[in-house]
């Protein structure tokens, strides 16, 4: 079967992150996020796409820190929450009930019951006509030890961390399995 060009995300499984940041106000922001990649292993800088009109974008540009929330697909209810588009002065945190989990490094909270928190600092923003890839540096890495074992191993099949097939009907999610090796 040939499908459209466009079609090309419907065909990967895409990871599914909640990016939290903060206003130049102070106001907690939250927003899913699929299109992201870390930048070849094992570097420590990632990739994000972003449409113009974000406030995760603006608050990123602004303060240069956004933490990147790995969630469990159990939290897809505030997944969903946070991808309605709230008025900038909204916290996000309050409207999905999300609890905030203290930064190490950077001034944006992570998101409690998260998988693993990846506190970024804005390295370069590549502004295109109608879209901008924001580059961020880990400079701090936590892995809830729930989830992880002595050696920083995920235990995936518990943590389920979320991902998404896109369909024509929308997203999907979905999480992990063991293969045959
Ligand atoms: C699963 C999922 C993945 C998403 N991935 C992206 C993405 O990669 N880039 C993007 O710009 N918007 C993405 N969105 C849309 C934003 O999350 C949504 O527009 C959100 O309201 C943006 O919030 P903000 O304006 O507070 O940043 C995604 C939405 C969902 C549900």
């Amino acid at each position: 079967m040939i499908l459209k060009p466009s079609m090309r995300s419907q065909v990967l499984p895409m990871p599914v992150v909640l990016i939290s940041t903060v206003s130049k106000d102070g106001v907690r922001n939250a927003a899913p996020w699929g299109c992201i990649m870390p930048i070849l292993r094992p570097l420590d800088e990632i990739a994000i796409a972003s449409w113009l009109k974000r406030d995760t974008l603006d608050n990123i540009r602004d303060t240069g820190e956004f933490v990147v929330n790995v969630p469990t697909v159990e939290m897809a209810e505030a997944v969903d929450i946070c991808a309605k588009s709230f008025p900038p002065e909204v916290d996000e945190f309050e409207e999905a009930g999300l609890l905030p989990h203290p930064s190490a490094k950077v001034a944006p909270p992570g998101i409690d019951g998260c998988i693993a928190w990846m506190e970024c600092e804005l390295v370069e923003e590549i502004l295109r006509e109608r879209f901008s890839l924001i580059i961020g540096k880990v400079v701090c890495l936590e892995g809830n030890d729930a989830f992880f074992d002595d050696g920083g191993g995920m235990d995936y099949e518990k943590a389920r961390p979320m991902s998404m097939i896109l369909g024509p009907d929308g997203v999907c999610y979905t999480h992990p399995a063991r293969g045959n090796r």
